[in-house]
C-alpha cells in the first residue's frame, strides 16, 4: 500500500494547503469518475471485476509462447509499449534471463532503419513469436514495424507464421482488427472505454509481461487492492487524490515541472509510463505540470546542480521501495586503501536508502518542495497497486485543472504534418 510520507510534503513550510478548500470539487470530480460509463473510465473497475477467463488465456498463451520461441517481438508504442516495458525492467533481472520467462523485446516505438535491421539480425538463430499491439491499429510506426515483421515471420515460418503471431487491438473497429481477421491471427481485445495510457492492466500489458516471467495475478492483485482503497471520495483517506491535489497547489504557486526520482535503475522505464500518463493526460489549453524524470544516483551527477540550486520552478516526487529482494553487502577489506571500511556494516540498498534521505533533506533545504511516495517492497503486487494509484491520481489532477485526462488532441498534429511531407 502507498504511503504518502509526512502529508506529502517534507518542506512543508514551502506550501501550507487548505484540504478543507478541495473536498467538495474532489467529492464531485470522484463522482464523476465513478459515475461516467460512457466515458474512458473502463480502468477504474476493471481490476475489482471478474477476470479469470481473460487471466487464464493470457497464462496459457504465455506458457505457449515460452515453450516455442525464443523471443517475443512486441509491436506498439505510447500507452501500447511503455506500461509492458515499465512492469518486465522493474521486475525482471538487470542482467541475463528471468526464470519463469523468456526475452521480450520491443519495436514500433522509434522509425530508426538502424534499430529494425539490427533487430532484424538477432533474431536469426531464436525462434519467434510477434505480439503487435494498437488500439487504433493505424498508427505509422507500430503499424510500418509490423509490415517488415509480418513479412519476417510469412518468409521465415510459412502458413506456420499465422499462428505465431498475436494481435492485441480494438475491441470492435479498426485496421489491425480486419487484417487479424483476415489473416486468421489470434486476438486479445482492448475495451473500447480503456484509452492506451491507461490500459497496462489490460492484455495490452499482461501478455508481454506474462511472457517475460512477471506473475501477472500479484500485478492485478496489487491493482485490485488499490481499486477498492481507492474509491473513497474522502480526501483525508485516499492518497492518490491527496497526491493530485498537492500536485495541483504546487503547480498553482507557479511551480512548472514535476520530477519523478527514484534509486533503483529499474524503475526508469517506469519513469518514462508516469510521464507518459501525466503529460498526455494534463498537458493541454496551455496548462499543466512538465512531467519530467530522474534515475539517481546517475542523475546527482548530471542534474542534481540544476534541482539544487537552478531555476526554482522543479518539485520532486520521490519515488521509494523500502523493501528490495536482491542486495549486496559491501565487503571488508583488511589494507582498506580506499577508506571504506567504515561501510562495511552496510547493504548497497541499506546505503542507497540512506542517499535518498540526504538527497531528499539536501534538495529541501536548497527550496525543492518533496513529495515522498513509499512502498513496501518493489514486487509485481506492490507495482500493481502503484500503477493504479498514479492512473487514478493522475484523472483527478486532470479534472483538478479542468482538462479532459482522456483524449490527446495535441498528438494528432505531427501526424498531420509527417503525412503531408511522406505525401508531398
Ligand atoms: O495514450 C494513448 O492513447 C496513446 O499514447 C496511444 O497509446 C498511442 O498513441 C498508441 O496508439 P495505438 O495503440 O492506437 O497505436
Amino acid at each position: 500500500m502507498i504511503q504518502l510520507l509526512q502529508t506529502g510534503i517534507l518542506n512543508e513550510s514551502l506550501i501550507q494547503i487548505e484540504w478543507g478548500n478541495y473536498t467538495q470539487s474532489v467529492a464531485a470530480i470522484h463522482r464523476h469518475l465513478e459515475n461516467s460509463n460512457s466515458e474512458m473510465t473502463g480502468w477504474l473497475n476493471s481490476p475489482i471485476e471478474n477476470n479469470v477467463e481473460l487471466v487464464n488465456s493470457i497464462q496459457q498463451n504465455a506458457y505457449k509462447i515460452k515453450m516455442l520461441a525464443d523471443v517475443l517481438v512486441v509491436i506498439g508504442i505510447g500507452g501500447s509499449f511503455l506500461g509492458a516495458k515499465a512492469i518486465q525492467d522493474a521486475l525482471t533481472p538487470y542482467f541475463g534471463d528471468c526464470a519463469n520467462g523468456i526475452e521480450v523485446v520491443y519495436v514500433g516505438q522509434n522509425m530508426s532503419g538502424a534499430y529494425i535491421r539490427q533487430l532484424l539480425n538477432s533474431l536469426e538463430h531464436k525462434e519467434v513469436y510477434v505480439n503487435i499491439i494498437s488500439k487504433s491499429g493505424t498508427t505509422m510506426e507500430p503499424a510500418l514495424a509490423f509490415r517488415v515483421l509480418r513479412q519476417y515471420m510469412e518468409k521465415r515460418y510459412g502458413e506456420e507464421a499465422q499462428n505465431r503471431i498475436i494481435v492485441t487491438t480494438d475491441a470492435e473497429k479498426g485496421l489491425l482488427k480486419a487484417i487479424a481477421e483476415k489473416s486468421g491471427y489470434q486476438q486479445f481485445l482492448i475495451p473500447a472505454n480503456i484509452g492506451g495510457r491507461y490500459s497496462v492492466l489490460t492484455p495490452v500489458g499482461l501478455l508481454p509481461i506474462a511472457v517475460a516471467g512477471v506473475d501477472i495475478e500479484k500485478l492485478l492483485a496489487g491493482a485490485k487492492q488499490a481499486a477498492i482503497v481507492l474509491k473513497n471520495e474522502n480526501l483525508d483517506q485516499n492518497e492518490a487524490y491527496r497526491y493530485a491535489v498537492i500536485r495541483q497547489e504546487l503547480y498553482k504557486k507557479g511551480y512548472q515541472i514535476e520530477l519523478l526520482a527514484s534509486f533503483e535503475p529499474g524503475l526508469t522505464k517506469l519513469h518514462e509510463w508516469w510521464k507518459q500518463l501525466f503529460g498526455e493526460s494534463e498537458g493541454k489549453e496551455k496548462k499543466g505540470l512538465f512531467p519530467a524524470t530522474v534515475s539517481y544516483s546517475t542523475d546527482l551527477h548530471a542534474i542534481g546542480q540544476f534541482i539544487q540550486d537552478g531555476s526554482p520552478i522543479i518539485f520532486e516526487t520521490l519515488l521509494h521501495f523500502k523493501e528490495i529482494l536482491c542486495d549486496y553487502h559491501v565487503p571488508f577489506d583488511s589494507e582498506n586503501d580506499d577508506q571504506l571500511n567504515y561501510l562495511a556494516n552496510y547493504s548497497f540498498n541499506e546505503i542507497n536508502a540512506i542517499s535518498k534521505q540526504g538527497t531528499a533533506m539536501a534538495h529541501a533545504d536548497g527550496g525543492v518542495p518533496i513529495i515522498q511516495l513509499e512502498l513496501e517492497r518493489l514486487d509485481a503486487y506492490h507495482l500493481g497497486y502503484l500503477i493504479y494509484f498514479f492512473m487514478k491520481a493522475c484523472a483527478m489532477s486532470a479534472y483538478l485543472l479542468q482538462v479532459n485526462p482522456f483524449d490527446q488532441p495535441g498528438v494528432e498534429a505531427y501526424k498531420k504534418k509527417m503525412l503531408q511531407l511522406l505525401q508531398e
